[in-house]
Order: C-alpha cells, then structure tokens, then sequence
C-alpha cells in the first residue's frame, strides 16, 4: 500500500509517499481500507520528533483518524461487516492506504456525512467528550472557555457543549478568526492579540468567572486561567503550546475550591477509547446526524501532499480540520 511515512525528524520534507506491506489485524481489530485522514497538531509534533507513538501503533506512519470502509474483520461475529462505512481513532499509521484498528474504536459515519467529513470528527470528539465532559463533567448551565476556538479541537468543543446547552466563550489570534468561532455558536470571542481574556472573562460573567477552561496554550496562560475561574471551577490542560511551566497561586486553588487537571488521549488503551466511543455515539452521534454539529473542514488535500497539509497547519492560517483524501 501507498503511506506517507516520517523518513526522519524534520520539516514538512520529511515527510515521503513510500510503498509499506499492509498492517495486519489481530482478533477485536478490523482492517480499513482509508478513503481520508484527519491531519491533527500532534502529527507535526510527532513529526518534528517531539511526540513518540506508543510501543503497539505504527512508529513512523503519522495519523489519527480515517474514515472508509471495513475491509476484514478479525473477529466471528463482529458487529462490523466487511463492506460497512466507517470513522475510526487511531494510535498513529491514518496516513496510508489501510489501517488497522480495535473494533470498539470505530463508529458508523452519522448521516450522509463524506468520508472527508467523517475523518475530521475522532481524534477533536474523542478528546473532547473525555476532557470535557467525562472529566471536567461539565453542565447545561454551566459555561466553558476553549482557548485555540478555530483549532480542530475548538470547533469540536464549541459546538458539543453548545448543543449540550452551555455558554461557550473562546480566544482566537484575529477578529475573522473571532467572528468565526462567533458564527459556529461562541456567545463571545476573544481575540487575545488585542485584549486579555482574563479581563474579557470578568466583564462576560459579572466577575463570576468560568466554571471550565479547556486550554491547550500552558505557560503563560496558566495564572489567568486560574484566575478567570469561578468558585469550583475546573482547568483542563490538553497541551503545552507556550510552555509546560507555570507559577500558581495556591491560595486561589483553595479559596476557589478548584480542579486542575488534565489528560493525553493517544496513550490511553482501547478499552478506554471503546467507552469513549460508546458515549460519543450515544451522545454526539445523533446531533451530527440531525446537522445540528457538523464537521468543519477548512482545506483537502491529496495523500500525496501531506507536507503541504502540514505547512497549512504550522501557518496556524486554518479555521476548522485539515483533511487528507485517499479517493
Ligand atoms: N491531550 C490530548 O489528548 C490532545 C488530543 C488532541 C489534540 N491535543 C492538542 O490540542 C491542540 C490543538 O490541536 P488541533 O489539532 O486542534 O490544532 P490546530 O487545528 O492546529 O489549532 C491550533 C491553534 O492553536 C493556536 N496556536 C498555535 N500555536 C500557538 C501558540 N504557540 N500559542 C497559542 N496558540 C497557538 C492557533 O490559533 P490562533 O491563531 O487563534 O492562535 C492554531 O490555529 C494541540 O496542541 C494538540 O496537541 C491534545
């Protein structure tokens, strides 16, 4: 089969169409043929050499989430027959021909949506649900900050606490880029560019404050999301963009009664991402089906132009998904 492969740490350019045997499949697993891949920030990470796949996914095929169709199935009885639809979250080896993948990692692709559509949705709804609403257990009344709105992880969690009734604010780096996430069902955009969110945050709650903050950025901004807080209010971390370091006020965590927390997707074994999958499907499926959430994809391209997917990506230029197609 034809994959792109990491041929060493490095640039987009590292980054080459290459001949790879198709992967096996053990028992539990299916085989994918891939129609198209979602590109996330975490495959330019790994990329870059700075995010090592786990021990069991492959180590130098870069990918997270496919959709397509079910090739072979490594169990009798599966629930998946070969020829049925499907969007999957992988541990890493999206970007290729086939892809192999625990059963209870794929879900059927809701309504008419394409497979480019579909390939957008796991790696942002996987992470999000269990962020968001499995950890951080947010509310309907409740109200939510995701900082990076127009990223693929804030589309995804702009729209799912939305329909879920909480008020959403986010920061974004321009005021197209605010009037975007505005547009996608944000009460508020922040361009952080050009006022502080801990300020913005203040005056849109009357000095209450958020009762979550999804946040990817790290560093800098830890001290003011700890202070854009309201009384139980719950942090959660997803990445470190600015810097994993940070100064806290422990008197606040205490006075505030907080939560701080956090989590990695990718390391976590099927059985978790199975349960993850089982609520998305119950949960978020159906708000897909209905068109109520959609997928938001900002640019195709072929397998064959993954480094581009990647620059595009890098140029932090993009609002929504970046998705590669195999058709
Ligand atoms: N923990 C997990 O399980 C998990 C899973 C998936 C993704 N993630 C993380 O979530 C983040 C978003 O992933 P994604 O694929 O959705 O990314 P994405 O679509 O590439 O969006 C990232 C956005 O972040 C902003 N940004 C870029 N560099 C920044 C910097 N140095 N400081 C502040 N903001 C910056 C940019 O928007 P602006 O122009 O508005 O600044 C950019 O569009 C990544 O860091 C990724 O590693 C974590």
């Amino acid at each position: 089969m034809k994959a792109i492969i990491i041929t060493q740490p490095g640039g987009p350019e590292v980054l080459q169409l290459q001949e790879r045997p198709v992967p096996e499949y053990a028992k539990n697993e299916v085989l994918v043929k891939v129609m198209a891949a979602g590109v996330n920030r975490p495959d330019v990470y790994q990329r870059k050499g700075n995010y090592p796949p786990p021990a069991w996914a492959p180590q130098d095929i870069p990918g997270l989430e496919i959709a397509g169709v079910i090739e072979a199935t490594g169990t009798n009885g599966s629930r998946w027959n070969v020829g049925d639809k499907a969007c999957a979250l992988l541990s890493g080896g999206g970007y290729a021909e086939y892809a192999s993948v625990p059963e209870g990692q794929c879900l059927r692709i809701p309504g008419n949506l394409s497979f480019e559509e579909a390939a957008s949705l796991p790696e942002t709804f996987f992470t999000v649900w269990s962020n968001v609403f499995d950890r951080g257990q947010l509310k309907a009344h409740e109200s939510l900050l995701v900082h990076g709105g127009t990223s693929g992880i804030g589309v995804a969690a702009i729209q799912m606490a939305k329909a879920l009734g909480s008020t959403v604010y986010v920061t974004a780096g321009s005021e197209e880029k605010c009037k975007f996430c505005e547009a996608l069902g944000a009460a508020k955009a922040i361009n952080y560019k050009t006022e502080s969110f801990k300020d913005a945050v203040h005056q849109l709650t009357d000095g209450k404050g958020v009762s979550m903050v999804l946040d990817m950025v790290g560093g800098e901004y830890f001290s003011d999301n700890i202070h854009s807080l309201a009384e139980d209010g719950r942090l959660i971390q997803i990445s470190t963009m600015k810097g994993k370091d940070a100064q806290i006020d422990l008197s606040l965590v205490m006075r505030k009664r907080l939560t701080i927390t956090g989590s990695t997707l990718r390391s976590r074994d099927a059985t978790f991402k199975s349960a993850i999958a089982t609520k998305l499907e119950a949960n978020i499926w159906p708000l897909l089906a209905s068109g109520e959430i959609r997928p938001i994809i900002h640019s195709v391209f072929p397998l064959k132009d993954a480094a581009k997917a990647h620059e595009l990506m890098e140029s932090s230029d993009h609002s929504g998904k970046i998705v590669l197609s195999l058709e």
